[in-house]
């Protein structure tokens, strides 16, 4: 079955072009929009779409083999945590082995999107030109990323304003050179937080890393394998208890507890919070190169800062690692609202209120991103085609519903886990869409004759 329709792709991050991939291998029409000159969003550094977190030193925290599209591995001799600059590459050569780079129109920003009857009209801006235009499109995939709008502390700390040093936001951070000399600190405790805190205690002349409430902390290695390639899929079948209690063990012997380093005793089990991976940060506490602090009370005037244990300190530089909002500036908020970074969404991809809307890579897995985008991207292409088929509007709302309260009862309490998903759970519920419409049906009644067969023979 083919499709008839023309889709807009907004993004071609590597979500974007993962969907790009996908509709262009069906022979669906479509046209990809990217405010950039190049692909790869967020794993583009210093990307002139503005809208990049990557700073000098980053490297992934999911290995390659975790982060790699199903469809097109990450070459072998890659290192196991690739920087940005290789990450960046792979997307480049993913795009020129599928041959859909002229389907993108670069520095060209999505404006505004809009319902218009069984349509929806994307209105655009060539950055270079200024000049504008609007189109009408079947369906419309959103893939504008959830990590380029700083979210700053809320509401902001008492006297914040009258602070005589510098504060920044680790999205404006790019390279070590504004930590020389001053006295930082870092608040949060996520991979931000870890990664600038390290960086700050090699460079700044002093280094605090302050937070509300402490994490575990999950090392990038157990042994010599990439610690999220110990979790097969078969694991992911356990009940969430025993899935925690065999992680639990592993982290613990690997890496200690984190009280172990002076950081503060986690208000929740492992696998409650969205993990925090570093094995650079419990020895730079263990030298004493960091030290760890609560909260901020309040900023008492000049450069002091005071914290909720009653202690003070001069600080030059605070990098505020609080997280991202979840922001579409081209919709207007009664067609999707986003407020405390919560979007409703049939298996985190399907609005239930409008036909043809679509989001990918708008989850925080525990795992890597782009197979899920890549398997969501294969599930639109399904549905646009007619091989897999939606549920009701009312059964919509009701998983939404169920899944919310599900994640709300299993996650600490934050604006930073509110799409949270576990990888293979999702991995397969996504499959378990693909195989419910006519096609899939078929499929999977065709594959149970020919195991029925096998198994008799
Ligand atoms: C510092 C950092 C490190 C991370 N490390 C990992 C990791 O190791 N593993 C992992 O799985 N995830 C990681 N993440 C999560 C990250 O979100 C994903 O890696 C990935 O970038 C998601 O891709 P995306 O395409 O959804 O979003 P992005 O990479 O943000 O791409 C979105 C794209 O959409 C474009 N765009 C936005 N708005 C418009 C518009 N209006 N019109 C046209 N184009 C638009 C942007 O220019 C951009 O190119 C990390 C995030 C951060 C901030
Ligand atoms: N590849 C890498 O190495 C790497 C590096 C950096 C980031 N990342 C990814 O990028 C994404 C964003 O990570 P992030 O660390 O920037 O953000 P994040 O995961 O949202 O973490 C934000 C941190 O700030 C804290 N916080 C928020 N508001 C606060 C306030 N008002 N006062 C005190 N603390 C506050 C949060 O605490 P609560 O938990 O209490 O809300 C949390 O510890 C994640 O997906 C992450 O995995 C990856």
């Amino acid at each position: 079955m083919s499709y008839g329709g023309k889709v807009a792709v907004v993004g071609a991050g590597s979500s974007g072009i993962a969907s790009c991939q996908v509709l262009n291998a069906r022979g669906i029409e479509f046209d990809c929009f990217e405010v950039g000159s190049e692909v790869g969003g967020n794993w583009r550094y210093m990307n002139d779409n503005g809208m990049s977190a990557a700073y000098k030193s980053l490297h992934i925290n999911t290995s390659r083999r975790t982060m790699a599209y199903a469809a097109y591995p990450m070459p072998e001799d890659l290192p196991d945590y690739p920087n940005h600059f290789q990450i960046a590459q792979y997307f480049d050569n993913y795009v020129d082995h599928f041959g859909f780079r002229d389907r993108i129109r670069f520095r060209t920003e999505v404006t505004h999107v809009e319902p218009a009857g069984d349509e929806w009209s994307v209105t655009w801006r060539n950055l270079d030109t200024g000049e504008e235009g609007t189109g009408a499109y079947d369906s419309v995939i959103v893939a504008n990323g959830h990590h380029w709008n700083p979210r700053w502390p809320e509401p902001p700390f008492e006297g914040q304003d009258s602070f005589s040093g510098e504060q920044i936001h680790v999205h404006s951070y790019k390279e070590p050179d504004v930590m020389r000399g001053k006295r930082v600190m870092v608040l949060g405790i996520g991979n931000s937080a870890t990664d600038l805190a390290v960086e700050a205690s090699r460079n700044a002349d002093r280094t605090f890393l302050a937070m509300r409430r402490g994490a575990w902390i999950v090392p990038k290695y157990v042994g010599s394998k990439p610690t999220d390639e110990l979790a097969p899929a078969l694991l992911s079948r356990l009940p969430l208890a025993v899935q925690r209690f065999l992680l639990g063990r592993t982290v613990k012997k690997a890496a200690g507890v984190p009280t172990d380093y002076g950081l503060p005793e986690p208000d929740h089990k492992l696998a409650e919070a969205h993990p925090t991976v570093s094995s650079d940060l419990l020895p730079r506490l263990g030298h004493g190169d960091i030290e760890v602090k609560p909260n901020i009370s309040r900023f008492a005037g000049g450069r002091t800062v005071e914290f909720v244990d009653g202690t003070s300190e001069e600080l030059d530089l605070i990098v505020y690692c609080t997280g991202y909002k979840i922001t579409f500036p081209f919709f207007d908020s009664d067609v999707v609202d986003t407020t405390d970074n919560r979007v409703p969404l049939y298996r985190r991809v399907v609005h239930p209120r409008h036909a043809g809307l679509y989001f990918v890579g708008l989850l925080q897995p525990l795992g890597a991103i782009m197979p899920l985008a890549e398997a969501q991207s294969e599930w639109i292409a399904d549905l646009l085609e007619g091989q897999a088929k939606l549920p009701s509007r009312e059964r919509m709302w009701e998983v939404i519903k169920r899944e919310d309260a599900r994640m709300a009862k299993r996650y600490v309490a934050s604006k930073r886990h509110t799409i949270q998903v576990d990888f293979f759970p999702y991995m397969r519920a996504i499959e378990r869409e693909r195989r419910g419409g006519p096609l899939g049906r078929l499929r999977a009644t065709r594959e149970r004759e020919l195991l029925g067969s096998s198994g008799n023979s």
